[in-house]
Protein backbone atom coordinates (compact mmCIF):
# COMPACT_ATOMS: atom_id res chain seq x y z
CA UNK A 1 0.00 0.00 0.00
CA UNK A 2 1.57 3.45 -0.91
CA UNK A 3 0.57 6.22 1.62
CA UNK A 4 1.38 9.70 1.06
CA UNK A 5 2.07 11.03 4.24
CA UNK A 6 2.67 15.08 5.00
CA UNK A 7 6.18 15.27 6.58
CA UNK A 8 7.77 18.28 8.21
CA UNK A 9 10.64 16.84 9.56
CA UNK A 10 9.46 17.13 13.04
CA UNK A 11 9.09 14.69 16.19
CA UNK A 12 5.90 13.13 15.22
CA UNK A 13 6.05 13.44 11.73
CA UNK A 14 8.72 11.13 12.13
CA UNK A 15 7.35 8.57 14.15
CA UNK A 16 4.53 8.32 11.40
CA UNK A 17 6.88 6.99 8.89
CA UNK A 18 8.03 4.28 11.42
CA UNK A 19 4.82 3.40 12.17
CA UNK A 20 3.45 3.43 9.13
CA UNK A 21 5.88 1.00 7.77
CA UNK A 22 5.60 -1.14 10.99
CA UNK A 23 1.18 -1.13 11.40
CA UNK A 24 0.50 -0.72 7.75
CA UNK A 25 3.34 -1.96 5.91
CA UNK A 26 3.21 0.89 4.06
CA UNK A 27 5.50 2.20 1.22
CA UNK A 28 5.43 5.83 2.57
CA UNK A 29 5.58 8.99 0.33
CA UNK A 30 6.84 12.15 2.36
CA UNK A 31 6.02 15.37 1.38
CA UNK A 32 7.28 18.04 2.61
CA UNK A 33 6.11 22.07 1.92
CA UNK A 34 8.24 25.34 2.60
CA UNK A 35 5.02 27.56 4.10
CA UNK A 36 7.67 30.05 4.84
CA UNK A 37 8.80 28.34 8.44
CA UNK A 38 12.03 29.14 9.60
CA UNK A 39 15.14 27.91 7.65
CA UNK A 40 13.55 25.38 6.28
CA UNK A 41 16.27 22.88 4.77
CA UNK A 42 13.98 21.10 2.25
CA UNK A 43 16.67 18.90 1.25
CA UNK A 44 17.87 18.14 5.10
CA UNK A 45 14.50 16.98 5.31
CA UNK A 46 14.26 14.59 2.69
CA UNK A 47 17.24 13.37 3.78
CA UNK A 48 16.08 12.29 6.90
CA UNK A 49 12.78 11.30 5.53
CA UNK A 50 15.01 8.74 3.60
CA UNK A 51 16.53 7.71 6.39
CA UNK A 52 13.99 6.50 8.10
CA UNK A 53 12.58 4.27 5.44
CA UNK A 54 10.44 6.40 3.08
CA UNK A 55 10.62 4.89 -0.74
CA UNK A 56 10.06 8.86 -2.14
CA UNK A 57 10.52 12.22 -0.67
CA UNK A 58 9.10 14.74 -2.23
CA UNK A 59 9.21 18.86 -1.40
CA UNK A 60 8.24 22.26 -2.97
CA UNK A 61 8.61 25.57 -2.16
CA UNK A 62 4.70 26.63 -1.47
CA UNK A 63 5.48 30.16 -0.45
CA UNK A 64 3.68 32.09 -3.53
CA UNK A 65 0.70 29.87 -3.36
CA UNK A 66 0.41 30.08 0.21
CA UNK A 67 0.45 33.88 0.09
CA UNK A 68 -1.72 34.16 -3.17
CA UNK A 69 -4.82 31.92 -2.27
CA UNK A 70 -4.83 31.59 1.47
CA UNK A 71 -3.10 34.39 3.22
CA UNK A 72 -4.36 36.97 1.01
CA UNK A 73 -8.08 36.44 1.48
CA UNK A 74 -7.72 36.34 5.16
CA UNK A 75 -5.97 39.59 4.94
CA UNK A 76 -9.34 40.71 2.93
CA UNK A 77 -11.08 39.39 5.60
CA UNK A 78 -9.46 40.49 8.80
CA UNK A 79 -8.97 36.82 9.29
CA UNK A 80 -8.66 36.29 13.09
CA UNK A 81 -10.28 33.23 14.99
CA UNK A 82 -12.29 34.49 17.73
CA UNK A 83 -11.09 38.32 17.54
CA UNK A 84 -7.43 37.08 18.38
CA UNK A 85 -5.76 34.24 16.37
CA UNK A 86 -4.72 35.42 12.92
CA UNK A 87 -5.34 31.36 11.63
CA UNK A 88 -1.88 30.96 10.60
CA UNK A 89 -1.91 27.27 11.53
CA UNK A 90 -5.21 27.19 9.74
CA UNK A 91 -4.96 28.70 6.42
CA UNK A 92 -1.72 25.88 5.93
CA UNK A 93 -3.63 23.13 6.32
CA UNK A 94 -5.91 23.36 3.63
CA UNK A 95 -2.51 24.10 0.75
CA UNK A 96 -1.10 20.95 2.64
CA UNK A 97 -3.71 18.50 1.82
CA UNK A 98 -4.33 19.84 -1.82
CA UNK A 99 -1.03 19.13 -2.48
CA UNK A 100 -0.91 15.49 -0.58
CA UNK A 101 -3.87 15.30 -3.07
CA UNK A 102 -2.12 15.93 -6.06
CA UNK A 103 0.59 13.61 -4.78
CA UNK A 104 -1.59 10.75 -4.17
CA UNK A 105 -3.06 10.61 -7.82
CA UNK A 106 -0.03 11.12 -9.10
CA UNK A 107 1.96 8.44 -7.54
CA UNK A 108 -1.12 5.90 -7.77
CA UNK A 109 -1.61 6.16 -3.97
CA UNK A 110 -4.47 4.94 -2.39
CA UNK A 111 -4.11 6.62 0.98
CA UNK A 112 -2.80 9.96 2.39
CA UNK A 113 -1.65 10.29 6.08
CA UNK A 114 -1.28 13.12 8.60
CA UNK A 115 0.78 13.76 11.89
CA UNK A 116 -2.00 15.77 13.97
CA UNK A 117 -3.35 14.08 16.64
CA UNK A 118 -7.25 13.60 17.96
CA UNK A 119 -7.42 16.33 19.76
CA UNK A 120 -6.61 19.54 17.78
CA UNK A 121 -8.27 21.19 14.51
CA UNK A 122 -5.65 20.14 12.64
CA UNK A 123 -6.38 16.60 11.90
CA UNK A 124 -10.29 18.05 11.28
CA UNK A 125 -8.65 20.47 8.35
CA UNK A 126 -6.69 17.96 6.49
CA UNK A 127 -9.21 15.84 6.56
CA UNK A 128 -12.15 17.75 5.39
CA UNK A 129 -10.22 19.50 2.79
CA UNK A 130 -8.84 16.13 1.56
CA UNK A 131 -11.86 14.23 1.36
CA UNK A 132 -13.40 17.78 -0.70
CA UNK A 133 -10.57 16.86 -3.02
CA UNK A 134 -10.15 13.43 -4.10
CA UNK A 135 -13.22 11.72 -1.45
CA UNK A 136 -12.07 8.12 -2.21
CA UNK A 137 -8.76 8.30 -1.08
CA UNK A 138 -8.17 6.94 2.45
CA UNK A 139 -6.82 8.52 5.64
CA UNK A 140 -4.63 6.88 7.97
CA UNK A 141 -3.61 9.22 11.12
CA UNK A 142 -1.05 7.27 13.33
CA UNK A 143 -1.22 9.85 16.20
CA UNK A 144 -4.82 9.60 16.77
CA UNK A 145 -4.73 5.41 16.82
CA UNK A 146 -1.41 5.00 18.71
CA UNK A 147 -2.56 7.59 21.15
CA UNK A 148 0.88 8.38 22.26
CA UNK A 149 1.36 10.96 24.90
CA UNK A 150 4.27 13.67 24.37
CA UNK A 151 6.48 11.91 26.33
CA UNK A 152 5.51 8.30 24.76
CA UNK A 153 5.86 9.91 21.35
CA UNK A 154 9.81 11.08 22.74
CA UNK A 155 10.25 7.57 24.01
CA UNK A 156 9.28 5.94 20.96
CA UNK A 157 11.41 8.02 19.03
CA UNK A 158 14.50 7.17 20.73
CA UNK A 159 13.74 3.46 20.76
CA UNK A 160 13.49 3.93 16.59
CA UNK A 161 16.92 6.71 17.04
CA UNK A 162 14.90 9.28 15.42
CA UNK A 163 16.87 12.48 16.27
CA UNK A 164 14.51 15.03 17.80
CA UNK A 165 15.09 18.38 18.91
CA UNK A 166 12.28 18.03 21.13
CA UNK A 167 13.33 16.51 24.34
CA UNK A 168 11.30 16.12 27.89
CA UNK A 169 12.36 19.83 28.50
CA UNK A 170 11.08 21.69 25.78
CA UNK A 171 7.74 19.72 25.48
CA UNK A 172 5.72 22.04 23.37
CA UNK A 173 3.95 21.29 20.32
CA UNK A 174 4.88 24.09 17.93
CA UNK A 175 3.85 25.09 14.03
CA UNK A 176 5.16 27.78 12.11
CA UNK A 177 4.58 29.33 8.36
CA UNK A 178 4.74 32.86 7.20
CA UNK A 179 1.68 33.95 9.11
CA UNK A 180 3.06 32.89 11.88
CA UNK A 181 4.15 30.89 15.04
CA UNK A 182 2.02 28.24 16.85
CA UNK A 183 3.14 27.46 20.37
CA UNK A 184 0.89 25.25 22.46
CA UNK A 185 0.93 21.96 25.27
CA UNK A 186 3.99 21.99 28.34
CA UNK A 187 3.81 24.51 30.85
CA UNK A 188 1.74 26.71 28.51
CA UNK A 189 -1.47 24.64 29.85
CA UNK A 190 -0.93 25.60 33.32
CA UNK A 191 -3.35 29.18 33.42
CA UNK A 192 -2.28 31.01 35.88
CA UNK A 193 1.90 31.45 34.95
CA UNK A 194 3.06 33.35 31.85
CA UNK A 195 5.09 31.25 29.19
CA UNK A 196 8.59 31.14 29.46
CA UNK A 197 10.30 33.61 27.28
CA UNK A 198 12.58 31.33 25.52
CA UNK A 199 9.19 30.12 23.85
CA UNK A 200 9.61 32.73 21.63
CA UNK A 201 11.77 32.95 18.23
CA UNK A 202 10.25 35.69 16.70
CA UNK A 203 9.54 38.71 18.66
CA UNK A 204 11.25 40.28 21.28
CA UNK A 205 10.04 41.13 24.77
CA UNK A 206 8.31 44.39 24.29
CA UNK A 207 10.00 45.74 27.72
CA UNK A 208 13.16 44.78 26.03
CA UNK A 209 12.16 46.11 22.48
CA UNK A 210 14.30 49.50 21.42
CA UNK A 211 13.37 52.77 23.04
CA UNK A 212 13.43 54.60 19.43
CA UNK A 213 9.83 54.32 17.68
CA UNK A 214 9.81 53.05 14.18
CA UNK A 215 7.31 54.60 11.80
CA UNK A 216 6.48 52.81 9.18
CA UNK A 217 4.23 53.22 5.56
CA UNK A 218 2.44 50.21 4.32
CA UNK A 219 0.89 50.97 0.85
CA UNK A 220 -2.40 49.15 -0.10
CA UNK A 221 -3.76 47.93 -3.63
CA UNK A 222 -7.36 46.77 -3.39
CA UNK A 223 -6.82 45.38 -0.21
CA UNK A 224 -3.19 43.68 -0.41
CA UNK A 225 -0.14 45.07 0.85
CA UNK A 226 1.99 46.29 -1.64
CA UNK A 227 4.57 48.62 -0.28
CA UNK A 228 6.39 49.69 2.59
CA UNK A 229 7.90 52.71 2.87
CA UNK A 230 7.01 53.60 -0.31
CA UNK A 231 9.09 51.01 -2.08
CA UNK A 232 6.73 48.09 -4.04
CA UNK A 233 7.98 44.68 -2.30
CA UNK A 234 7.28 41.26 -3.23
CA UNK A 235 4.54 40.17 -0.91
CA UNK A 236 6.81 37.27 0.44
CA UNK A 237 9.98 39.89 1.24
CA UNK A 238 6.93 42.38 2.51
CA UNK A 239 5.79 39.64 4.89
CA UNK A 240 9.52 38.81 5.74
CA UNK A 241 10.37 42.25 6.41
CA UNK A 242 7.34 42.66 8.51
CA UNK A 243 8.03 39.75 10.76
CA UNK A 244 11.85 40.93 11.44
CA UNK A 245 10.56 44.70 12.28
CA UNK A 246 7.57 43.83 14.23
CA UNK A 247 9.51 40.42 16.28
CA UNK A 248 12.58 43.10 16.74
CA UNK A 249 9.64 45.94 18.36
CA UNK A 250 7.69 43.17 20.14
CA UNK A 251 4.82 43.26 18.13
CA UNK A 252 2.76 40.38 17.86
CA UNK A 253 2.61 38.04 20.86
CA UNK A 254 -0.59 36.41 21.29
CA UNK A 255 -1.49 34.87 24.26
CA UNK A 256 -4.63 33.93 24.59
CA UNK A 257 -7.63 30.79 25.59
CA UNK A 258 -9.08 29.34 22.41
CA UNK A 259 -11.93 26.97 21.77
CA UNK A 260 -11.23 24.66 19.68
CA UNK A 261 -13.29 22.83 17.03
CA UNK A 262 -13.31 19.47 18.80
CA UNK A 263 -15.26 21.01 21.94
CA UNK A 264 -12.11 21.94 24.56
CA UNK A 265 -10.70 25.16 25.39
CA UNK A 266 -7.46 25.42 25.24
CA UNK A 267 -4.52 27.63 25.95
CA UNK A 268 -2.06 29.16 23.20
CA UNK A 269 0.52 31.41 22.17
CA UNK A 270 1.54 32.98 18.99
CA UNK A 271 4.02 35.11 17.38
CA UNK A 272 2.68 36.83 14.61
CA UNK A 273 4.07 40.09 14.02
CA UNK A 274 4.03 40.54 10.62
CA UNK A 275 0.14 39.12 10.29
CA UNK A 276 -0.86 41.69 13.42
CA UNK A 277 0.83 44.78 10.98
CA UNK A 278 -0.68 43.92 7.82
CA UNK A 279 -4.48 43.39 9.36
CA UNK A 280 -4.06 46.07 11.26
CA UNK A 281 -3.64 48.60 8.81
CA UNK A 282 -6.06 46.72 6.96
CA UNK A 283 -8.82 47.50 8.83
CA UNK A 284 -7.37 51.17 9.05
CA UNK A 285 -7.68 51.95 6.10
CA UNK A 286 -11.42 50.15 5.43
CA UNK A 287 -12.26 52.27 8.45
CA UNK A 288 -11.21 54.64 5.90
CA UNK A 289 -12.87 53.62 2.75
CA UNK A 290 -15.90 51.56 3.29
CA UNK A 291 -19.55 53.03 3.96
CA UNK A 292 -20.06 52.68 7.57
CA UNK A 293 -22.78 49.98 6.16
CA UNK A 294 -20.21 47.82 4.96
CA UNK A 295 -17.67 48.18 7.90
CA UNK A 296 -20.84 46.72 10.25
CA UNK A 297 -21.95 44.04 8.05
CA UNK A 298 -18.31 42.79 7.16
CA UNK A 299 -17.77 42.19 10.54
CA UNK A 300 -20.99 39.88 10.43
CA UNK A 301 -19.26 38.17 7.36
CA UNK A 302 -15.11 38.36 8.57
CA UNK A 303 -16.09 36.68 11.94
CA UNK A 304 -17.84 33.90 9.86
CA UNK A 305 -15.42 33.56 7.23
CA UNK A 306 -12.75 32.95 10.16
CA UNK A 307 -14.99 30.29 12.17
CA UNK A 308 -15.08 28.33 9.04
CA UNK A 309 -11.72 28.36 8.14
CA UNK A 310 -10.42 27.68 12.12
CA UNK A 311 -13.37 25.11 11.66
CA UNK A 312 -11.73 23.35 8.52
CA UNK A 313 -14.36 24.26 6.21
CA UNK A 314 -12.32 25.74 3.15
CA UNK A 315 -14.39 24.08 0.74
CA UNK A 316 -17.67 24.47 1.99
CA UNK A 317 -19.68 26.31 -0.36
CA UNK A 318 -21.07 29.02 1.75
CA UNK A 319 -17.44 30.21 2.26
CA UNK A 320 -16.80 30.35 -1.09
CA UNK A 321 -20.02 32.38 -1.25
CA UNK A 322 -18.14 34.86 1.36
CA UNK A 323 -15.25 35.18 -0.51
CA UNK A 324 -17.09 36.66 -3.17
CA UNK A 325 -18.48 39.32 -1.12
CA UNK A 326 -15.04 40.10 0.65
CA UNK A 327 -13.67 40.48 -2.74
CA UNK A 328 -16.26 42.93 -3.87
CA UNK A 329 -15.63 44.83 -0.76
CA UNK A 330 -11.98 45.44 -1.48
CA UNK A 331 -12.26 47.76 -4.72
CA UNK A 332 -11.59 50.77 -2.82
CA UNK A 333 -9.13 49.61 -0.09
CA UNK A 334 -6.12 51.62 -1.81
CA UNK A 335 -4.01 53.62 -0.21
CA UNK A 336 -1.37 54.27 2.82
CA UNK A 337 -1.64 53.50 6.41
CA UNK A 338 1.76 55.04 8.45
CA UNK A 339 2.35 53.28 11.72
CA UNK A 340 4.74 53.46 14.06
CA UNK A 341 5.85 50.41 16.32
CA UNK A 342 7.05 50.92 19.93
CA UNK A 343 7.82 48.15 22.12
CA UNK A 344 4.84 45.84 21.31
CA UNK A 345 2.26 48.77 20.41
CA UNK A 346 0.51 49.43 16.85
CA UNK A 347 0.21 53.13 17.10
CA UNK A 348 -1.88 55.06 14.10
CA UNK A 349 0.44 57.66 12.44
CA UNK A 350 -1.19 58.68 9.23
CA UNK A 351 -3.71 57.96 6.90
CA UNK A 352 -3.99 58.12 3.33
CA UNK A 353 -6.17 56.91 0.63
CA UNK A 354 -7.73 58.59 -3.20
CA UNK A 355 -11.19 56.58 -2.14
CA UNK A 356 -11.28 58.23 1.33
CA UNK A 357 -14.46 58.82 2.32
CA UNK A 358 -13.86 61.16 5.40
CA UNK A 359 -14.46 64.51 5.02
CA UNK A 360 -13.54 67.51 7.05
CA UNK A 361 -15.41 70.11 6.32
CA UNK A 362 -17.99 67.84 7.37
CA UNK A 363 -16.12 66.32 10.70
CA UNK A 364 -15.22 69.90 11.87
CA UNK A 365 -15.78 71.70 15.03
CA UNK A 366 -13.92 74.43 13.60
CA UNK A 367 -15.19 77.21 11.25
CA UNK A 368 -15.94 76.00 7.42
CA UNK A 369 -18.22 73.29 8.98
CA UNK A 370 -20.76 72.27 6.37
CA UNK A 371 -23.05 69.94 8.04
CA UNK A 372 -26.19 70.87 8.81
CA UNK A 373 -27.03 70.80 12.22
CA UNK A 374 -30.92 71.77 11.99
CA UNK A 375 -31.11 68.37 10.76
CA UNK A 376 -30.01 66.63 13.39
CA UNK A 377 -32.61 67.78 15.68
CA UNK A 378 -35.66 66.20 13.37
CA UNK A 379 -33.64 63.21 12.36
CA UNK A 380 -33.36 62.22 16.14
CA UNK A 381 -36.93 62.39 16.65
CA UNK A 382 -37.57 60.36 13.24
CA UNK A 383 -35.23 57.78 14.40
CA UNK A 384 -35.83 57.38 17.80
CA UNK A 385 -39.65 57.22 16.56
CA UNK A 386 -40.67 53.56 17.18
CA UNK A 387 -39.28 53.83 20.55
CA UNK A 388 -41.12 56.65 21.26
CA UNK A 389 -44.71 55.19 20.33
CA UNK A 390 -43.26 51.97 22.18
CA UNK A 391 -42.91 53.72 25.23
CA UNK A 392 -45.85 55.81 25.28
CA UNK A 393 -47.85 52.76 25.20
CA UNK A 394 -46.26 51.12 28.05
CA UNK A 395 -46.95 54.01 30.15
CA UNK A 396 -50.39 54.23 29.17
N1 LIG B 1 -4.64 26.33 17.86
C1 LIG B 1 -4.12 26.67 16.58
C2 LIG B 1 -5.03 26.17 15.50
O1 LIG B 1 -5.82 25.32 15.74
C3 LIG B 1 -2.70 26.24 16.40
C4 LIG B 1 -2.46 24.80 16.15
C5 LIG B 1 -1.02 24.53 16.15
N2 LIG B 1 -0.71 23.20 15.74
C6 LIG B 1 0.30 22.49 16.25
N3 LIG B 1 0.51 21.32 15.77
N4 LIG B 1 1.02 22.96 17.23
O2 LIG B 1 -4.98 26.66 14.42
Amino acid sequence: MKVVLAYSGGLDTSICIKWLMDEYDAEVITLTLNLGQDETDLKKIEEKAKKLGAVKTISLDARAEFIKQYINPSIKANGLYQKTYPLSTALGRPLIAKHLVEVANKQGAECISHGSTGKGNDQVRFELAVRALNPDLNIIAPAREWDLTRDSAIDYAKKHNISVSVGKKNPYSIDVNLWGRSIEAGPLEELTSRPDENIYEWTTSPVKAPDEPKKIVLGFERGLPISLDGVRLDELDLIKKLNKLGGKHGIGRIDTIEDRLVGIKSREIYECPGAKIILYAHYELEKLTLSREQINFKQMVESKWSQMVYYGLWHEPLKNDLDFFIEHTQDTVSGEIGLILYKGNIINASRKSPHSLYDKGLATYELGDRFNHRLAEGFIRLWGLPSEIAARKRKK
